[in-house]
């Protein structure tokens, strides 16, 4: 059983006096017991939500899905009360912007310890008073358990001097050092599943690697499940098991890293394979196909993509299809259920892309035009 199984997830923002914003429009995303599931996109895409969505905390948007099993129970039928316990029990967040995530007026270690003690396996309740007296005036004593599993925890995510680290503040801490507390802050719970929504995108390279090296060790030795949100596909390569893409609020592959590096099936997949070169390390970003994506409100009918690929024909103005390429590997294209062979995607017509004709290879490895019509 998935840990998380999320059918045909639709987020929509209604809007005054506007038309609705259909932000996700029929994702399928699952994350599998101890592994480390990367979500990748452009921006705009739809990650966030995504993710949000799974912590309920989207404040005036209107989810449904056909499924939201999270260990086999719907998270959209738990009361506010039940939810409150899975955010932090069960589900950890760590958000890119450590600045504002975290409490400037507190420790680093009062905050790990307060999760310790809310979610964790240390019972040190004694009233909302002491708590608010401990929070701001007294400080947890040093020789509490939830401040000692707070050090631990710091320790754990790579932090020297956890002790003394510990004591400062917020501001005090380089970017790096500010992002694996939120990591340990969010083990402080003992969770299942940690939520990174670009953990590492405001950090320079070595401390980025750092920190995916962190987050790869706890998913193998603490039993920890991992949704890695990313636009970067170097980080995808380095860190995940498997990854879903994500295109304008829908899901364009689902696959193992390994098959999704090595056979690409959507065209928009093997377009933002062409800027990771050999190795897999990229400048973080996903620039090198031409033209923009589309905002919700202007998505044209079916495919979400058909605008800017190369590969278009007729056949992608019709609804997404779910076409399966091998176990564990799936692609929501036209290509794959219209097409006897879905042929190469020439990507080097970049200049005709404009002009609404585009060439796809047919049997004959010959380019053949292909009008793309207008949606
Ligand atoms: N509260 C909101 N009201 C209206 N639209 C929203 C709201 N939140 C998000 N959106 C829209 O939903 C779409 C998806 O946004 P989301 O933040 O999930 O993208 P993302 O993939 O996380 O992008 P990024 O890589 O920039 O973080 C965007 O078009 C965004 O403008
Ligand atoms: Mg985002």
């Amino acid at each position: 059983m998935s840990l998380l199984d999320v059918e045909n997830l639709r987020v929509t923002f209604p809007v005054d006096g506007g038309p609705d914003v259909r932000a996700v429009d029929g994702v399928d995303i699952a994350v599998e017991p101890g592994e480390i599931h990367g979500l990748v996109g452009e921006s705009g895409s739809g990650k966030s939500v995504t993710a949000r969505s799974v912590m309920r905390l989207l404040d005036g948007a209107v989810v449904e899905a056909d499924r939201f099993d999270y260990r086999g129970e719907d998270l959209y039928a738990k009361s506010e009360a039940e939810m409150r316990t899975i955010r932090g029990d069960d589900i950890g967040m760590v958000f890119q912007d450590s600045m504002s995530a975290l409490n400037p007026v507190m420790t680093v270690g009062e905050q790990i310890a307060e999760v310790v003690r809310h979610h964790g396996d240390v019972d040190e309740s004694a009233g909302l008073l002491s708590e608010l007296r401990r929070k701001y005036v007294t400080g947890t004593s040093e020789t509490a358990p939830s401040w000692r599993r707070a050090v631990e925890l710091l320790e754990t995510v790579g932090i020297a001097d956890p002790a003394d680290v510990a004591t400062t503040y917020p501001h005090q801490l380089s970017g790096g050092q500010r992002q694996r507390v939120m990591i340990a802050q969010a083990l402080g719970g003992d969770p299942s599943l940690i939520i990174a929504d670009e953990p590492t995108t405001a950090l320079d390279v070595t401390v980025e690697a750092g920190i995916l090296d962190e987050l790869r060790r706890l998913c193998d030795e603490m039993d920890v499940s991992i949704l890695l949100i990313t636009h970067d596909l170097g980080v995808v390569a380095e860190t995940c098991d498997s990854v879903t893409v994500m295109y304008s609020g829908s899901v364009m592959e689902r696959a193992s890293t390994e098959q999704l590096f090595q056979h690409p099936a959507h065209p928009y997949t093997k377009g933002l394979l062409r800027s990771v070169p050999e190795g897999g390390a990229t400048d973080g970003e996903l620039t090198t196909i031409p033209g923009s994506a589309p905002e919700p409100t202007e998505r044209p009918d079916g495919c979400p993509f058909r605008d800017r690929c190369p590969a278009a024909f007729e056949a992608c103005a019709d609804p997404l299809p779910e076409h399966v390429v091998d176990a564990g590997h799936a692609t929501r294209c036209h290509l794959y259920t219209e097409r006897d062979d879905p042929g190469e995607v020439a990507w080097d017509a970049d200049a005709d892309i404009d002009a609404g004709v585009t060439a796809v290879t047919d049997d004959s490895g010959e380019p053949s035009p292909t009008e793309v019509t207008d949606g």
